[in-house]
């Protein structure tokens, strides 16, 4: 194929369905961003180093954190994309992870956020109970240049031993 060469297919994101009609080699984040409007993911790296533009990719009864400037976002197609906008409930309220992270002062330039949000509740829904060391584990591939992770951990550990004593 040629760098012109257009393809369709469906993708839905954040539970809108969408017919994406892009050139056969977009990634998923330039589909996200630049043909769907959705900002949440960010461009840093362009090269799966950085984490900024982290989304869960759910196909096939698989789910999956995933870097989408990696992705092409064809070989996605028929995948249901799960982006920050996601984790807000319908009025509008935060989650419990983005108001720990506002709470522990994890937020400064907020480009890493929506990334390191992403990989947080990703990492709370498979364990429930991490350790400092899991958390920061979690959380190697998203990069923060302001915060210096040590409020990021404990936004995370803050919002896991919340759930425990709900
Ligand atoms: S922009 Fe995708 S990992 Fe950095
Ligand atoms: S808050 Fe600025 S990069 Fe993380």
């Amino acid at each position: 194929m040629t760098d012109d060469e257009w393809v369709s297919y469906e993708l839905t994101v954040d539970g809108k369905p969408h017919q994406v009609t892009a050139r056969w080699d977009e990634s998923l984040l330039t589909v996200l961003r630049e043909r769907l409007g959705v900002r949440g993911p960010k461009l840093g790296c362009a090269h799966g180093r950085c984490g900024a533009c982290t989304v869960t990719l759910a196909l096939d009864g698989e789910s999956a954190l995933t870097c989408s400037c990696l992705l092409p976002a064809a070989a996605a197609a028929g995948a249901d994309v799960s982006t920050v906008a996601s984790l807000a409930a319908g009025d509008g309220a935060l989650s419990d992870v983005q108001d720990a992270f506002l709470e522990a002062g994890a937020v400064q330039c907020g480009y890493c956020t929506a990334g390191m949000v992403q990989s947080a509740t990703g990492l709370l829904e498979r364990n429930p109970d991490p350790t400092r060391d899991d958390v920061v584990a979690a959380l190697y591939g998203n990069l923060c240049r302001c915060t210096g992770y040590g409020r990021i951990v404990e936004a995370v550990l803050a919002t896991a031993a919340r759930r425990r004593n709900r």
